[in-house]
């Protein structure tokens, strides 16, 4: 076997889209949990994060018989809120992932800040895969719970159907309005150059399957290079939030390298007293039970307790002062720039 197979780190995959699309009920779906109905007001107001385990992403794909074997650990998923004063945090979290996905709301169609969501994507040349989300809001919809989509489809009535095509193909024209090409992700035959729709129900689980599928197949058929794990820490913060019983905290996104229990980080120098992570397919946003690790590998989401972190920024970077590294000389560093 090929060594950058079995070193590969897990993709981080970001989703966006217009407020009430779907993105925090569609990441309820697969997890399980319940975190958008616990929401102020139903509205997403930070970033998120959640580890799904291959082997979670293979239960849930197997129907799919897809031979193709998973070569990446698992998939950090970062959520992020869609209500139009949340701009900061969107351009945030695409600028932390490998892949993004999309979602519009079938009834709805191109929205505000899906247009903006896709011009932080076309900025930074993102890979992302568009969920057309709440079919089971197609009038008559035919509830096949989990089922992949083309499964699901096949149960539909000809109207069904019919209203399901009249949609997709106003949805496809807005696209095409914004400079780019879609299609239903079974009928693409250029990856990479059209963009793939997969049909989806956040509250009846059809087309799923699908999408997990597929952010996984494309990530590690395309991105061996920059999936491949680097011992170089890669890490922003997402947020800065006290704890009961562990202080200041920081919620952090590790992309790359390894991180330990007792290891000096900076800007903010201080040393690891706590490395936590939330269950696999749990918040890292949501308050929870933590797990305790004495090292992490990347990728994950990590709540980081240190002495001092009340200092620290969202949004800004993080590093490890290697062992040879001289504290002072990086510390001078970062306060010139
Ligand atoms: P923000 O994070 O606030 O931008 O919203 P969001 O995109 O995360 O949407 P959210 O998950 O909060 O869902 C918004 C509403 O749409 C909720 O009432 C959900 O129950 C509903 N909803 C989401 N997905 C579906 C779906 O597939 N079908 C149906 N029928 N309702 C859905
Ligand atoms: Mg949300
Ligand atoms: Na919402």
């Amino acid at each position: 076997p090929k060594q950058a197979d079995e070193n590969l780190r897990s993709p981080i995959c970001c989703i966006m889209g217009h407020v009430d699309a779907g993105k925090t009920k569609l990441l309820d779906f697969v997890r399980g949990t319940n975190v958008q109905e616990g929401e102020a007001g139903f509205i997403t107001q930070q970033i998120g994060a959640t580890y799904f385990p291959a082997e979670n992403i293979r239960e849930r794909t197997k129907e799919l018989k897809a031979d193709a074997k998973l070569k990446v650990p698992g998939l950090l998923v970062i959520d992020t809120p869609g209500h139009e004063s949340f701009t900061n945090l969107r351009s945030r979290g695409s600028g932390l992932c490998d892949i993004a996905i999309l979602v519009v709301d079938i009834m709805e169609g191109l929205k505000p800040q899906t247009i903006e969501s896709l011009n932080l994507l076309k900025m930074r040349n993102t890979e992302f895969i568009i969920a057309l989300n709440k079919v089971d809001r197609l009038y008559g919809w035919k509830t096949c719970r989990n089922a992949p989509i083309v499964k699901a489809m096949k149960q539909q009535s000809k109207d069904v159907q019919n209203l399901f095509n009249t949609r997709l193909t106003q949805i496809v024209t807005q696209f095409m309005e914004q400079g780019v090409n879609t299609e239903l992700y079974y009928k693409n035959r250029e990856m990479g150059e059209t963009f793939s729709i997969v049909p989806t129900s956040a509250i009846s689980g059809e087309g799923i399957p699908d999408l997990l599928l597929l952010l996984v197949q494309w990530t590690q058929k395309t991105m061996v290079e920059k999936l491949t794990f680097s011992n170089v820490v890669q890490c922003t913060v997402l947020e800065v939030k006290v704890i009961e019983g562990h202080g200041t905290t920081i919620d952090v996104v590790l992309v790359n390298g390894v991180i330990h229990e007792g290891d000096q980080i900076g800007p903010i120098v201080t040393t690891i007293r706590a490395l936590l992570t939330p269950h696999p397919m749990k918040e890292l946003r949501v308050k929870g039970t933590y797990l305790h690790h004495r090292e992490i590998k990347a990728a994950q989401g990590i709540k980081i307790a240190a002495q001092g972190l009340e200092h620290a920024i969202a949004g800004t970077g993080l590093y490890v002062v290697g062992s040879d590294d001289d504290l002072e000389d990086v510390k001078e560093a970062t306060m010139e720039d």
